[in-house]
């Protein structure tokens, strides 16, 4: 059944006069518990399409419903969890009270108490930080600051994700590495995850579908199903399939550059 639907979205910039169209004629149809990856020369509107989704900013065209609610609707409903490219954390607080922030938050006035919300040890252990739990988020590196992020979305209870190039500040080796925890916390929980990348790799890795984006402006090139078995691990990147989604993305992307 449909969760994410996006029908018809266009969306113009306003500044000092001049107009940039950022969004043109977007239509997409997710359903819940769908990894979805969205790719695409810079510029081209991914952040934009992330925002409207999360009732951020609001759309000139069309229209976006998620599960039959409007953007602020679900917003209001605390339905978004946000992972940006550098994480949000309290730099003075420890790791576990970085954890407890959205689960605080989104449960305040509700009477729900703190020991109703996902361990977080577990969610930490399942990203590698099992000992460092009650270490300050300052004394991190940033690749583990990025992994408390994630452990911390997953464990806001909010049904959907919506991750804006989470890893681009990483090293390749921290970043190859985050991307199997996420991986397998998202097996584990299976939300639904709005991820924007520039790495290939990590769009069929992880996605069940990637929405290869073209420039300026941003129109949706193709949607493509990866259709390559789950639960994946490591292993997955030795698969001549995997290969294949890479080759197919990168022909579609560069297919605008003619
Ligand atoms: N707040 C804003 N005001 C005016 N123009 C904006 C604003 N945000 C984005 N734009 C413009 O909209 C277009 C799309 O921007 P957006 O940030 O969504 O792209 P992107 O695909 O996320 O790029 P990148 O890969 O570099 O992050 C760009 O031309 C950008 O200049
Ligand atoms: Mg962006």
């Amino acid at each position: 059944m449909t969760y994410i639907k996006i029908q018809q979205v266009s969306k113009f910039y306003k500044r000092r006069g001049q107009v940039t169209e950022a969004l043109r004629d977007i239509n997409l149809e997710f359903e819940q518990g769908t990894f979805v990856s969205l790719i695409g020369p810079s510029g081209c509107g991914k952040s934009t399409l992330l925002r409207i989704v999360g009732g951020l900013t609001d759309i000139d065209q069309g229209e976006v419903a998620i599960g039959g609610l409007s953007p602020l609707g679900a917003q209001k409903q605390k339905q978004f969890g946000f992972v940006p490219q550098s994480p949000a954390l309290f730099p003075w607080r420890t790791v576990l009270q970085n954890m407890n922030v959205p689960f605080e938050v989104n449960t305040k006035g509700t009477g729900m108490k703190l020991e109703q919300r996902e361990d977080p040890v577990e969610l930490l252990q399942s990203v590698g930080l099992g000992d460092f739990v009650h270490s300050y988020a300052k004394e991190l590196s940033g690749g583990m600051q990025q992994r408390v992020g994630i452990a911390r979305a997953f464990g806001s209870g909010a049904p959907i994700l919506l991750m804006d190039e989470p890893f681009s500040a990483l090293d390749e080796i921290t970043r190859e590495m985050i991307s199997y925890q996420l991986l397998d916390i998202w097996q584990s929980h299976q939300k639904t995850v709005l991820f924007v990348t520039h790495s290939l790799r990590e769009a069929v890795l992880l996605s069940d579908k990637v929405v290869v984006m073209s420039a300026r402006p941003g129109q949706v090139s193709k949607v493509i199903d990866i259709d390559l078995p789950r639960p994946r691990h490591a292993d997955i990147e030795d698969n001549e399939q995997f290969h294949h989604y890479i080759s197919e993305i990168r022909g579609y992307l560069r297919e605008k550059w003619k």
